[in-house]
This record gives structure tokens, C-alpha cells and sequence, in this order.
């Protein structure tokens, strides 16, 4: 049962992000807010708005250039890259519209990479990659990422996020390159990793049914919070999410 907690996962101050190429440019501006670990939350908004420069930096991937964000209570500006990528290591899981999987590595070695990082022994890693292929319903451990439609390459993604068990997913347009079964089928994937395993999900979306699994629904606008709004969660095969306790 997935149980809401007080404690804020992500807090932005002031967060502001310029790019400084040919020109300045702010795709962030003055951004405040705070996740609880829990929610589901979906961002929203026009292409350009700031969506996939906000989740980069919740998930420490880039800094901002104005502001500050605290990841589980850990203020990030003060931290070296080395300690940003302990944070991204042990907290954060990502997964990317385009799978971003490692084509010379079947399924089962793909999953495998982020425990090699950890430097967690064979004998666990293996249990681990088999239990992770279990909770993805994947059969296909030794096909390449060549051999695998979208559903099962986003399937590999997901397990490969989780292999290191981070309490934070971060998914940048998950379901944008899948047709709509396979869009439905990773998003209620999605949906029982968050009610099963208590993790917090930020996922960036454009499409509504999509977007409709989430508890919260942020709306960015040319870099600021134009919405922020509740939802709750109601998924087209009438399932209902149980109430939050
Ligand atoms: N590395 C970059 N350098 C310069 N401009 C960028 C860079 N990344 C994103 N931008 C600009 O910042 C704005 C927001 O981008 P992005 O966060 O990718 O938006 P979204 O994901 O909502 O489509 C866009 O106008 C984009 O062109
Ligand atoms: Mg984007």
C-alpha cells in the first residue's frame, strides 16, 4: 500500500535555469515547490515549456542557475559531481521516451549495468535481474534491444531503473513512442510500482490519459508553474486507485 508521507522528496527555491548558447535564454524561472514522497505527479505542458529541463533537475542530471533544490532533504548546490551521481545512484530511477538502452547488451546485461556501477556480487545480481524481469512481465532476458518492440525495450527500462530499488522514478514522456495498448500497459506497470513499492513518480507527459494516473498535475507554461493542481487518479478499466490512507 502506497502511504503519502509528510516529508518533502524534491523542494525548489527560486529555481531558475538559463541557457547560454548563442544567446541567453531561461527555461526555468523562479520555480517553487515541493514533492512529497508518494505522489504520483504529472507534468504537463506545450512543447518548450520546460518540462524535460525541470526533471533534469530533480533528478540531478544538470544544475540550475539560479535557486536551490533539495533532494530528500539534501541540499544539491554544494555537492560535487561525484556525490550528485551517488545521489542519482541510490535515489533515482529514469526512464526516457526513446528507452535509451545500451544495444550491445541483451535485456538481462542491460537490466544488469546499474548493479555492475554498485559493485553489488554475481550470485545477488542475478537474483536481482530475475526478480526485476518478473515484476516487468519479461520472458525475453537474452534479446538484444534490437529484438524487442517499444513495449518490451520500455519494459527493460523500467527494470534497469529500479534495479538499484531508488524510492524516486523520473520518466521524461514514457508511453511517447508507443501505440495505445502498449502506452496503457507500461502505465499501469507504472501505476503498481508506485501503490506496490511506495515509490515517488514525477512523469512528464502531453497526453491526457496518460497524465490522468497521476495524484497531482503540474502545468508548466514558457518555464513557470501556470497550474498545480490535485487529481485523482481513475484509470480507464475502472480500476480506482484505493484511497490514500
Ligand atoms: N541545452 C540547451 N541549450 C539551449 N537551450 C535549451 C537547451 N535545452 C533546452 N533548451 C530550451 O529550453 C526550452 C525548454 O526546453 P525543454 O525543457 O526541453 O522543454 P520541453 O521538455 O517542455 O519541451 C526550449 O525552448 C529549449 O529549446
Ligand atoms: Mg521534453
Amino acid at each position: 500500500m502506497n502511504v503519502q508521507k509528510e516529508k518533502p522528496i524534491f523542494k525548489m527555491v527560486g529555481v531558475t535555469k538559463e541557457y547560454n548558447d548563442g544567446g541567453s535564454f531561461q527555461a526555468l524561472k523562479n520555480v517553487n515547490l515541493e514533492i512529497r514522497e508518494g505522489e504520483f505527479v504529472s507534468i504537463i505542458g506545450p512543447s518548450g515549456s520546460g518540462k524535460s529541463t525541470f526533471l533534469h533537475l530533480l533528478g540531478c542530471l544538470d544544475k540550475p542557475t539560479g535557486g536551490e533544490i533539495y533532494v530528500d532533504g539534501i541540499k544539491t548546490s554544494s555537492l560535487s559531481d561525484n556525490e550528485l551521481s551517488i545521489i542519482r545512484r541510490d535515489k533515482i530511477g529514469f526512464i526516457f521516451q526513446a528507452f535509451n538502452l545500451a544495444s550491445t547488451l541483451d535485456a538481462f546485461h542491460n537490466i544488469e549495468l546499474p548493479l555492475l556501477i554498485s559493485e553489488v556480487d554475481s550470485e545477488e545480481r542475478k537474483q536481482r535481474v530475475e526478480s526485476l524481469l518478473k515484476h516487468v512481465n519479461l520472458d525475453k532476458s537474452t534479446h538484444f534491444p534490437s529484438q524487442l518492440s517499444g513495449g518490451e525495450k520500455q519494459r527493460v527500462a523500467i527494470a534497469r531503473a529500479l534495479a538499484n530499488n531508488p524510492p524516486i522514478l523520473l520518466a521524461d514522456e514514457p508511453t511517447g513512442n508507443l501505440d495505445s495498448k502498449n502506452s496503457k500497459d507500461i502505465m499501469d506497470l507504472i501505476r503498481n510500482l508506485w501503490v506496490n513499492r511506495g515509490i515517488t513518480v514525477v512523469l512528464i507527459t502531453h497526453e491526457p490519459q496518460v497524465a490522468a494516473y497521476g495524484t497531482r498535475m503540474i502545468h508548466l507554461r514558457d518555464g513557470k508553474v501556470e497550474k498545480d493542481v490535485k487529481n485523482k487518479p481513475q484509470v480507464a478499466d475502472g480500476h480506482k486507485i484505493k484511497e490514500k490512507r
